[in-house]
């Protein structure tokens, strides 16, 4: 696991968009796991710079996202659908982007779908944010290591963390679909971003604590190749001898 700490949250988010773009130059095919979140609003931006100041060709990639609200269709504003053609797939030429369907009639078809697409597919990086409880897409405190694709039950944490992004706050979905941490690790590579005090004491959990189910993002140490990206302040207990000298 290498740690790469950045002075702030938009410095983080341009050496992260770096790696992607980098990884997207190297190979013109690469299959993309893409996160959504506050964290990556600025490294999306970033990536679309990019895209325009080096003419990046997403022509060839695809993507796949780690994570979608149930019953909220790809129409609605609130839904991670609508975030990535926002952020980043109305900008870009992905030739195809992938999220599960919200509203799909049968969840748990739809997920055992889903994970056989990214599975055929092949991830070859994945892009990762940290809930404030450790979670990794939407696999709460508890998920087993081995888990796959599949319909959950969000926490009081992660509604509490993300109903502020909704108009009417009890709007919030109380289940949503998840790539499972098994799936997520079969990524050939995973770039996890942190940023913001609110990150601090989960973070050191992550990289430094016990390999646990307890904090899902742990098992990322248990992965052979895992780049950590974080501004000062998610990092300030993260022990001085895990940081990477950039
Ligand atoms: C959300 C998403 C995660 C995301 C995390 C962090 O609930 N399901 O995939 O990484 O929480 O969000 P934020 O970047 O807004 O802190």
């Amino acid at each position: 696991m290498k740690i790469v700490v950045k002075k702030d949250k938009l410095e983080a988010a341009k050496y992260a968009a770096r790696l992607l773009a980098d990884e997207l130059k190297a190979n013109p095919e690469t299959v993309f796991g893409l996160a959504t979140g506050r964290t990556m609003e600025p490294l999306y931006a970033e990536l679309c710079e990019i895209y325009k100041a080096e003419k990046l060709d997403f022509s060839k990639a695809v993507s796949f996202n780690l994570d979608e609200y149930a019953g909220l269709p790809g129409s609605d504003v609130n839904s991670y659908r609508a975030y990535m053609q926002m952020n980043l797939f109305d900008h870009v030429n992905f030739k195809s982007t992938n999220l599960p369907d919200g509203v799909a009639p049968d969840a748990e078809a739809e997920a055992v779908r889903y994970d056989n697409a990214i599975k055929a597919a092949g991830l070859d990086i994945q892009l990762l944010g940290i809930g404030n409880n450790g979670h990794i897409g939407f696999n709460e405190p508890g998920t087993a290591f081995d888990s796959r694709t599949r319909h959950v039950k969000l926490t009081d944490a992660t509604i509490e963390q993300n109903q502020g992004l909704f108009p009417k706050p009890e709007d919030m979905p109380r289940y949503a679909f998840t790539m499972g941490i098994g799936t997520i690790m079969e990524a050939k590579k995973i770039i996890l971003v942190a940023t913001g005090a609110a990150k601090t004491g989960i973070l050191a959990a992550a990289v430094a604590g016990k390999v646990t189910e307890d904090v899902p993002a742990s098992v990322l140490q248990n992965h052979s190749n895992v780049i950590i990206v974080a501004d000062e302040d998610a990092a300030a207990e993260v022990p001085a001898e895990l940081i990477a000298a950039e």
